[in-house]
């Protein structure tokens, strides 16, 4: 008696937790399976964006869409209380005229005006939810991203952040790590993966006579370049020298729109200081690694301000990225190991190819190889520290 007893326990325990938990699954209408129904409102939102931003494009208006996920989040901080700002929560999208016109922030309002239509299109969908989702849309349109984890639920943002959490690239490594920290416990790998995101980066204001100037060689593929690119020596700059947060490239030849490499002050510090070094440097040719560590860290970066259980894990609904080239990290014509300026010296550094062409190779201006490139603007109320709106 006693055995027939304790053998019905499990079964009784559980249809106990099916009553008790009912599986609230649901199939969307193209057919994702999705824990909760609230997922699926996602899915014409991902086709919305394409057709209407990006177009399938990794060009700059999904660069834009991506930095606006950072700025977004990172405005939040442990040391100073929720009133400085409310991390992932759309206050870029609902105080267009307050933290777009921060300095540390310009070049932002494109990608918060392309944005702000579709929260009268997505009425349900917060401004929160909208950049994470937006971004994790975006770097799928760039081959060899991973497919980020989207979660659900963020409730519209309240009050705009204040001024100061965005880091910027003349500050030093030490304020660097501390800004990280604040905001949310990212530990220096974790700031190094975020990092993995200039890959697919260009910058407009960091020398203001540039209009696109690429971090690496391959500003529309979501490769280990920049990890390697940044450890080379700095010959020159891509336009002016002696801009704020600006140090010399490996790669500064420009030719009409195709802008030379420019290189930041802050990744190359990441790239040099002996708490990051080691990382900056393991990414270099490790493309799946890179990838899912980049990963990880966006997961903890897009839920900042908000418990990751009180959101739906909606990750089903971030379309599929595009695969990844396969072609191995490579020096840039002209480039080799000669040119390399390691500080990390507990790892053995990967041996790679160099590209060929007897000169060095220019960087092309838009994704296809044109010189005009397909982008989109939509009017709206952010305005950049300037005043002006590009
Ligand atoms: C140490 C931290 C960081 C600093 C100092 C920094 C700084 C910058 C600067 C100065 C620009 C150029 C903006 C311009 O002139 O137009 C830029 C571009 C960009 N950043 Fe960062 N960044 C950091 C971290 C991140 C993170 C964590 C992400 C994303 C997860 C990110 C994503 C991007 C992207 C995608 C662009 C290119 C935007 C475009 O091409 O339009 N950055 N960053
Ligand atoms: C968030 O605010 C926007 C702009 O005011 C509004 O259109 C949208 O319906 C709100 N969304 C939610 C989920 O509250
Ligand atoms: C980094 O900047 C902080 C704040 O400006 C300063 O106190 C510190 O000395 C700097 N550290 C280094 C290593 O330059
Ligand atoms: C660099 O900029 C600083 C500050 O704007 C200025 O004082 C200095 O003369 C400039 N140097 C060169 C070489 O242009
Ligand atoms: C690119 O666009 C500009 C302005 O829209 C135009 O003047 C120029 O001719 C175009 N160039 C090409 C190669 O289409
Ligand atoms: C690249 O895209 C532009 C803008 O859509 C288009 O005009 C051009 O024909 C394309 N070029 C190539 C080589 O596909």
């Amino acid at each position: 008696m006693a055995f027939k007893l304790w053998s019905m326990l499990p079964l009784v325990a559980l249809a106990t937790v099916a009553v008790a938990a009912p599986s609230r699954q649901t199939v969307c209408s193209d057919g994702t399976v999705v824990p909760d129904s609230v997922c699926c409102e996602f899915v014409p939102l991902a086709q919305a964006l394409q057709k209407e931003v990006l177009m399938g494009d990794c060009g700059e208006d999904a660069h834009e869409l991506l930095r606006l996920t950072f700025h977004d989040a990172i405005a939040i901080s442990r040391s100073k209380g929720p009133s400085a700002g409310g991390g992932a929560d759309g206050s870029m999208l609902i105080f267009p005229t307050v933290e777009p016109a921060f300095f540390a922030n310009l070049g932002i309002a494109d990608s918060v005006n392309n944005l702000i239509p579709f929260l009268s299109q997505f009425p349900k969908i917060s401004a929160g939810d909208l950049v994470q989702f937006a971004g994790a849309v975006a770097v799928g349109n760039c081959p060899g991203a991973p497919q980020l984890e989207f979660r659900a639920g963020r409730p519209n943002a309240t009050a705009p952040a204040i001024e100061g959490l965005i880091p910027e690239p003349q500050n030093n490594i030490t304020e660097i790590l501390e800004r990280f920290d604040d905001a949310g416990g990212f530990s220096p790998f974790e700031v190094v993966s975020l990092l993995a995101s200039h890959t697919v980066a260009r910058a407009d204001h960091v020398d203001p006579t540039l209009d696109a100037a690429p971090f690496d060689s391959t500003p529309f593929t979501f490769d280990t370049q920049i990890f390697l690119e940044v450890l080379l020596k700095g010959v020159g700059f891509p336009g002016t020298g002696n801009n704020t947060g600006e140090v010399s490239s490996p790669l500064p030849v420009s030719s009409g729109t195709d802008v030379g490499e420019l290189r930041l002050q802050s990744d190359f510090g990441l790239a040099h200081d002996e708490r990051t070094a080691c990382f900056w440097q393991g990414f270099v040719n490790e493309q799946e690694f890179m990838a899912q560590s980049f990963k990880a860290a966006m997961a903890k970066l897009a839920v900042l301000g908000h418990n990751a259980d009180d959101l739906v894990d909606c990750s089903a609904v971030v379309p599929k990225p595009k695969p990844a080239t396969g072609k191995p990290a490579s020096f840039p014509a002209t480039k080799g190991p000669k040119d390399l300026e390691l500080s990390c010296t507990s790892k053995k550094f990967p041996t790679l190819t160099t590209d060929h062409g007897a000169q060095e190779t220019l960087i092309p201006h838009c994704s296809n190889g044109s010189m005009n490139c397909t982008t989109v603007q939509f009017d709206g109320p952010a305005t950049n520290f300037d005043g002006d709106d590009s």
